[in-house]
This record gives C-alpha cells, sequence and structure tokens, in this order.
C-alpha cells in the first residue's frame, strides 16, 4: 500500500455485519463475531502498514448489552480470547492498545484482560489501535458535560473558558486527533452513537461489503477513495 500524504491519520471503523455474515452461511451469531474478529486482526496489521497512526474501532456500543446473553457472553469470550492470542504480536507490531467506553459493567476477567493488553502493548509507536468497548458517544459527551460543570461549581473553571478545545479534552479521547476517515460496513447508513463530537468533519465511507470479508482489497478502496475527497471545512477552495 502506498504511504502518501493523503493517508488519513487516524481511521475510525464501525465493524457491522458479523451477524448477516453468519446467518447467510446457516452459522450461529458467534461464529459470525469470530470471524470479524480474523477481520479486525488483517486490518490492524493493514492500516499499520498503510502507514494509519490511529485505528479506532466499534467492538461493543453501550446499546450492544441489550442482546441475548448467550450472544453478549461469547462477543465477552471472544475480547479475552482475542487479547490473550494477540497482544504479544501487537506489542512486537508497535501497535498501543487503549480501551475506550465505560468499564463497570465488565467482569474481572474482562477487566483483567484489558489492563493486560494496555500495559503490555504501552510503548508501540507505530499506530495506536483503540477498542471502543461499551462505548456510546451521547455517554461520553453526557459525562464530559457532568465533569466541566462540576469544576464551574466548584470555582476551578469560568463559563468563558468552556470552548471546544475543552470539550475535546474533556471527553474519552482526549489527546487523540479527530478522525479522518470514517468506515462502516455491512451498507448501513448510520452512525449509532459513535464518535458524534468527534467525527464533526470527517469523511464518511460506506462499504457495502459485511465486516468479516473486509479485506485488504476494501481497505485499499476506502483509502483510495478518501485520497480523492476535498475537505473543504466550510471554506471555499
Ligand atoms: C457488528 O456486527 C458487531 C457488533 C455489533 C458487536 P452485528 O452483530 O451488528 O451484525 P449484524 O448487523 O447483525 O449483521
Ligand atoms: C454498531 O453496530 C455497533 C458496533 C459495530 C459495535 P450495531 O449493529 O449495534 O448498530 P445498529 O443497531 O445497526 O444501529
Ligand atoms: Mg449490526
Amino acid at each position: 500500500m502506498n504511504l502518501n500524504q493523503d493517508t488519513p491519520r487516524h481511521i475510525a471503523i464501525i465493524m457491522d455485519g458479523n451477524g448477516r455474515w453468519a446467518k447467510m452461511r446457516g452459522k450461529q451469531r458467534s461464529e459470525g463475531h469470530a470471524a470479524g474478529m480474523e477481520a479486525l486482526r488483517a486490518t490492524i496489521r493493514n492500516a499499520a502498514e498503510a502507514g494509519v497512526k490511529y485505528l479506532t474501532v466499534y467492538a461493543f456500543s453501550t446499546e450492544n448489552w441489550g442482546r441475548p446473553q448467550e450472544e453478549v457472553d461469547a462477543l465477552m469470550e471472544l475480547i479475552c480470547k482475542g487479547v490473550e492470542m494477540e497482544s504479544d504480536n501487537l506489542r512486537e507490531g508497535g501497535i498501543r492498545v487503549c480501551v475506550m467506553g465505560r468499564k463497570q459493567l465488565f467482569s474481572p476477567k474482562v477487566l483483567k484482560a484489558i489492563e493486560s493488553i494496555e500495559e503490555k502493548t504501552r510503548e508501540g509507536e507505530q499506530m495506536t489501535l483503540i477498542l471502543a468497548l461499551d462505548y456510546s458517544s451521547r455517554s461520553e459527551i453526557t459525562e464530559a458535560v457532568r465533569q466541566i460543570a462540576r469544576k464551574v461549581q466548584s470555582g476551578e473553571l469560568t463559563l468563558e473558558q468552556i470552548d471546544q478545545q475543552l470539550i475535546s479534552d474533556s471527553l474519552l479521547t482526549a489527546g487523540v486527533p479527530d478522525p479522518d476517515l470514517v468506515i462502516r460496513t455491512s451498507g448501513e447508513y448510520r452512525l449509532s452513537n459513535f464518535l458524534l463530537w468527534q467525527a464533526s468533519y470527517a469523511e464518511l465511507y460506506f462499504s457495502e461489503v459485511l465486516w468479516p470479508d473486509f479485506d485488504k482489497a476494501e481497505l485499499q478502496k476506502a483509502l483510495e477513495a478518501y485520497a480523492l475527497r476535498e475537505r473543504r471545512y466550510g471554506l471555499v477552495k
């Protein structure tokens, strides 16, 4: 893959379509998620190779807790297994892993897996992989508002000091540049509560492919589409 100035620094992906992929093959939804994990492994490698510096993936939304318990359990199991199997590879590849989301509802086993991969890979400098787990953009914004209001209430901040930068710095993505490109697979055209603040000026790319089928060629297509976009930020060229 070519590394050029048109390569997005930060790609965010809504990895959708695992369930339909499984259904089409007469398999359990959990098997679709396992196949999706393979697509994620490949995409991490391909994105790092392309020169992407931040890759954020929507792996489990806060709303996804409402799925059948069996599916939620399978996803949690997959997270633990994936972390266990991949942390050495990721560390060797210079990938730093951060988990973004609420952490209250995870079992001790999942929490331990998350802490362990974050700790193991903290020195990675090639690319930062942000796993959105139990993530909800509206909850994130609500929490930021509360945090800021608390500081105003205590006198630590004045109203005039509230600006866009402060809000960005109060989100879970503090310190991470906004995504340049948001990709959603499976032919769905919505954001589903993902990075609502951060994606204000992101380029959106929708792929018809179901997530388990998202391979290097599909990523290349998205990168090529991105390279042709003209980002205007409300200005005239
Ligand atoms: C995305 O695939 C993975 C998660 C939401 C965890 P889905 O499970 O949403 O797959 P579809 O949309 O039902 O096909
Ligand atoms: C979004 O996909 C969440 C993840 C990919 C983790 P969903 O499948 O949960 O979203 P909706 O329900 O189609 O909006
Ligand atoms: Mg879905």
